[in-house]
């Protein structure tokens, strides 16, 4: 893996991930999208009918198959936070991005969405709390971090591609 990343849901790992991966000429891997192929089933369907246990179960079983293959990886916002899943990421030695949106733009980004179970049921309170939570362990295992509210996807993966090469110089 050339590089991946990281950060809470809504921060655009999704898009920008596309966009290195096509600027590098190299393969972009999604894991929720590995994750929803492998089980044939979407995000919120593996939550409703098999649990957030066995969703972290499928997740880190294919991140770890993932993070063998060449390519960008973007990852989901909770693949951080399970400890297997963080000595996996760590070993792959790969470059580790943190796309860190704040906590007004996650809002705004995040205040209509129905796809992601975790949030589903969670006034502002609840999820920025989980955000709060979070940021220790994207801090902790970060190599670069990008605050993205004042940029666009195009932007913010210039930045890592510029990174990217200033680092292997
Ligand atoms: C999750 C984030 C989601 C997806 C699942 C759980 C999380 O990915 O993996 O709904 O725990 O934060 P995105 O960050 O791409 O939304």
């Amino acid at each position: 893996m050339q590089a991946i990343l990281i950060g809470f849901m809504g921060s655009g790992k999704t898009t920008v991930g596309r966009l290195l991966a096509e600027q590098l000429k190299t393969k972009h891997i999604d894991l929720d999208n590995l994750i929803v192929e492998e089980a044939g089933q979407s995000i919120s369907e593996i939550f409703a009918k098999h649990g957030e246990a066995h969703f972290r179960k499928l997740e880190q079983q294919i991140l770890s198959k993932a993070l063998k293959l060449p390519g960008i990886l973007s990852t989901g916002g909770g693949t951080p936070t399970i400890p297997a899943n963080v000595s996996l990421l760590l070993s792959s030695k790969a470059p580790i991005i943190w796309l860190a949106a704040s906590n007004q733009a996650t809002i705004n980004h995040l205040k209509n969405d129905t796809s992601r179970p975790l949030i589903k049921d969670l006034n502002q309170d609840g999820l920025l709390k989980l955000k709060e939570k979070r940021f220790s362990q994207y801090e902790k295992i970060a190599d670069l971090t990008i605050k993205t509210d004042s940029l666009t996807p195009l932007q913010i993966m210039q930045q890592i591609k510029e990174w990217l090469l200033r680092k292997d110089r």
